[in-house]
């Protein structure tokens, strides 16, 4: 019985450790980008693109701040596509979860970030 919790435990510990943000990533289902931003982008990218969660806390592997209007306005839209369908290094490929449209239609969503 001990055993098994603490084996448990430990199982717990290495899959928090590996930090896995990117572990249960949803496919996009059609509808609401801005949503699919919240269920898939957020948790890297936080709510309002700037890496931060809303307390202000850097996210794991946060990447981008996709708010630093400097840095985002010289990012093409073509790259943007590519790094998001074949993703690059800690950012995930979602070529099997959304198509090349939908990402097209939520560059946006990730340009408003910029905006305000
Ligand atoms: C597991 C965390 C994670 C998730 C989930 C995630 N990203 Fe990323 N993303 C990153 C990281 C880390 C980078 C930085 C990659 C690098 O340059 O090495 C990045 C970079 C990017 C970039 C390139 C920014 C630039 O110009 O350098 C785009 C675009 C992007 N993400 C879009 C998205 C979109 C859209 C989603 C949701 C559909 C998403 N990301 C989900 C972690 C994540």
């Amino acid at each position: 019985m001990r055993l098994t919790t603490l084996s448990a435990l430990l199982l717990a510990g290495a899959s928090l450790m590996a930090g896995d943000a990117a572990k249960d990533l949803p496919k996009f289902q059609g509808g609401d980008l801005q949503k699919y931003w919240t269920d898939a982008c957020a948790r890297c990218h936080g709510a309002n693109g700037s890496g931060r969660d809303n307390s202000g806390k850097p996210l794991p592997d946060n990447g981008f701040d996709f708010t630093d209007s400097r840095k985002a306005n010289k990012k093409k839209d073509s790259d943007w596509i590519k790094v998001t369908l074949d993703g690059k290094e800690k950012m995930p490929a979602f070529k099997d979860k959304m198509s090349e449209a939908d990402v097209r239609g939520m560059i946006p969503i990730m340009r408003k970030f910029a905006a305000k």
